[in-house]
């Protein structure tokens, strides 16, 4: 190891749920991880739990802010897009900045990110890794503004693939099921008996955790995979294979 230079690597939304999964898994592997969120508190406590996590603090709604973050770095190896926001609501009463706002963190953000952090990134090896959500493909009730954000992430990904492979770029999506333990969950799976009626449906009858999606974006980061790029890796325990039973059990538990 020694004389091995760190990877440089950048996780937004870093501070829970799976990008702060990920951010540990690459500090534990002694990588140099910038996490940027938008709770203070919470980065400060990611970077004190996991030591190799360094916090600056930045909404991705702010490219200011962001370009900031990404000025305390230099190079950067790995860029994990994992910032996200998301509530249930049913179209007919979402108001349209309820809708702006999912779309400006997930899509806008994404590209934000990649786009501030592009001279730092385009060398060969680099990965940037997109946090997706099944609600990407699957017309899903109550999510219309994640749907349509999500949808746009994969195109980011796919485009950003197209027009920075040349250089050495990977670009890939993540697609996560229902991964125990996040906020993302708690938030989607409301009404009595939801959780047990989603594992249910799964063809693995299990969910994912925090932990599983971390070694997948570590492999995916590997040379494990040279020629992964421009698509989604779906981690979901076959949620996407089960014929929209997941909007089913949504539209039934709230
Ligand atoms: N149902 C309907 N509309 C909602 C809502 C809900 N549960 N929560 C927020 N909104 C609407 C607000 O009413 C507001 O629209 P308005 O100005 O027309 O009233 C708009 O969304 C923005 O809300 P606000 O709370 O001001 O935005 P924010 O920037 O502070 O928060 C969110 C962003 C809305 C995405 C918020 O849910 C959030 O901070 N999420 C972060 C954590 C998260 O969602 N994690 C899970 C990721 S999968």
């Amino acid at each position: 190891m020694s004389g091995e230079r760190r990877r440089s690597v950048v996780v937004t939304g870093g501070t829970s749920g799976i990008g702060l999964g990920i951010a540990a898994a690459f500090a534990a592997a002694s990588a140099e991880v910038l996490v940027i969120g938008r709770d203070p508190a919470r980065g400060e406590r990611a970077a004190h739990d996991h030591p190799g996590i360094r916090f600056v603090a930045a909404d991705v709604r702010d490219a200011t802010a962001v370009e900031q973050a990404l000025a305390t770095v230099g190079r950067i190896d790995v860029l994990v897009n994992a910032a996200a926001g998301n509530f249930p609501c049913p179209a007919a009463a979402l108001s349209p900045n309820g809708f702006r706002s999912v779309v400006e963190i997930d899509l806008i953000g994404t590209f934000t990110v990649c786009r501030l952090a592009f001279d730092q990134l385009a060398k060969p090896g680099a990965l940037i890794l997109n946090i997706s959500a099944p609600q990407a493909t699957t017309p899903t009730p109550f999510q219309v503004h994640a749907c349509a954000a999500k949808a746009g992430v994969e195109m980011v990904t796919r485009c950003l693939a197209l027009e920075w492979g040349p250089l050495g770029v990977r670009v890939v999506s993540l697609t996560p099921g229902v991964v125990e333990g996040t906020l993302g969950v708690e938030r989607l799976a409301v009404g009595d008996g939801t959780l047990a009626r989603l594992r249910e449906v799964l063809p693995l009858g299990r969910f994912s955790d925090v932990a599983e999606v971390a070694r997948t974006a570590m492999w995916l980061a590997s040379d494990a995979a040279p020629s992964l790029t421009g698509t989604t890796l779906v981690v979901d325990g076959g949620l996407s294979v089960a014929g929209g039973a997941f909007s089913r059990v949504l539209t039934k538990g709230t």
